[in-house]
């Protein structure tokens, strides 16, 4: 019995959707009850899950306190939410989410899965505006 397909490598006929950076390829097994739809109906709900009412700019200093799997806070594009709450519903896992706990996490994200509308999704974990101890250099217009 031959292969699926024509390229005679069993390993091409595995479906892993991956990113070069990341070792963990495969999407992770997710708890009944914790699947992107049930997240949407949390953000649906326009509920504030954070922790932090009402929301209020975080600086780095007090975002790197925050790096436990119950108490992960997270910068994103400039915004910081407490990632706690939608650890298990991750479709790549906690310990992926783990890897900028008390960090920013804007470069990771955008390696991994810019697609994702992070804004959206994570509505209900947003803390308030992320303050960097240096504003980043992002002014694409000033000269080099
Ligand atoms: C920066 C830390 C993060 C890392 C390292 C990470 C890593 C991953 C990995 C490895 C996957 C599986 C990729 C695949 O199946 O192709 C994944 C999927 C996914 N992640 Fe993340 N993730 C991070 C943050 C986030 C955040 C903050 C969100 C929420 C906005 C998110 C939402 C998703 C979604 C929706 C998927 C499924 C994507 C798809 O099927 O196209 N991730 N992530």
């Amino acid at each position: 019995m031959s292969e699926e397909g024509s390229s005679g490598s069993s390993e091409k006929n595995t479906v892993i959707r991956h990113s070069e950076i990341s070792p963990n390829q495969v999407k992770v097994p997710l708890k009944p009850g914790f699947g992107l739809s049930n997240w949407m109906t949390i953000v649906r709900k326009g509920q504030n899950v954070s922790g932090i009412s009402p929301r209020r700019p975080v600086t780095q200093d007090e975002l790197a306190l925050h790096k436990t799997r119950e108490d992960c806070w997270i910068a994103f594009a400039g915004k910081a939410y407490n990632c706690s709450p939608y650890m298990d519903f991750h479709p790549g896992g906690g310990d992926e989410l783990m890897r900028s706990a008390g960090e920013d996490g804007t470069e990771l994200f955008q390696k991994v899965h810019r697609w994702v509308n992070l804004e959206r999704i994570l509505a209900p974990c947003l803390i308030g505006p992320y303050r960097p101890n240096v504003a980043p250099s992002n002014n694409f217009l000033k000269p080099p």
